[in-house]
């Protein structure tokens, strides 16, 4: 028999217990840096040496961080299901604890690119400076989505959706779009959960999930008793 398919959505939440702080909640990273400055194509017309300094900030944090207990249940549950994670966060921590189907819906910390052709990427080793050229001649950037630019991982992301047996939400405030649009895609009869301590879903929406009101790690822990049961 085919194993279930276990498809994972996350955001921010599931790496606050490793020590990377939310965008949202009210010690989140947009703390002293608006939306605007640092996650938009305006704000980077703007001013690139302010927004490359935050992108190297938040890069350099990655090396003092380490993948908590989600990430590696959800890393350890490919042994005995179909698992593949769809995140809209740019840290590696789901590949570090183990996943090996991760889609970053909104770019990837560890990857700059050119700015005139976002997929020629480069590994993004060290911090990177206003005047840095990729080879192609242009600003070297952050692979990172920013606000104005296209998700062009959707397409893909709606069909791992659509093909899952259970939907596994986690960690994500759902104002975000399209990525809090990809639960549409769900087929009629997939088991949806979604673990959060503070819940953002509408009331509509929820009474069709098991809502697990819990922190990431306690969460997926419980998520996994019912899903062995
Ligand atoms: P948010 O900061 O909007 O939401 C974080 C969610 O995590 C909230 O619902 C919190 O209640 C929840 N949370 C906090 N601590 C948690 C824990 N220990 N365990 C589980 N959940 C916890 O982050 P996102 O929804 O990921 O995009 O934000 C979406 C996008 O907005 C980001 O990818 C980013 C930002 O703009 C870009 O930078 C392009």
């Amino acid at each position: 028999m085919m194993n279930k398919k276990i498809v994972f959505l996350t955001g921010a939440g599931i790496s606050a217990e490793s020590g990377v702080k939310t965008f949202r909640d009210y010690d989140g990273l947009w703390e002293g840096h608006s939306v605007e400055e640092v996650a938009t194509l305006d704000g980077w017309e703007k001013d690139k040496q302010k927004v490359l300094d935050f992108y190297n900030e938040r890069r350099r944090q990655l090396g003092s961080v380490e993948p908590n207990l989600a990430h590696k249940l959800i890393g350890d549950l490919e042994k005995d299901y179909d698992v593949s994670v769809i995140t809209q966060n740019v840290d590696d921590l789901h590949e570090r604890g183990g996943s090996t189907k991760v889609m970053h819906l909104h770019g990837e910390l560890l990857k700059m690119c050119s700015s005139i052709d976002k997929e020629k990427t480069l590994p993004y080793n060290d911090d990177i400076k206003v005047g840095d050229k990729h080879s192609d001649g242009s600003q070297l950037r952050p692979y990172i989505v920013w606000f104005g630019e296209d998700v062009t991982l959707i397409d893909d992301a709606v069909e791992e959706v659509k093909t899952a047996d259970i939907l596994v939400i986690i960690g994500t405030s759902l104002e975000v779009y399209p990525a809090a649009g990809l639960m549409r895609y769900a087929k009629s009869n997939c088991d949806l959960y979604y673990i959060d301590p503070k819940p953002k879903m509408s009331s509509g929406v929820a009474q069709y999930f098991t809502v697990i009101k819990k922190v990431a790690t306690e969460g997926v822990k419980e998520f996994i008793y019912i899903l062995k049961k």
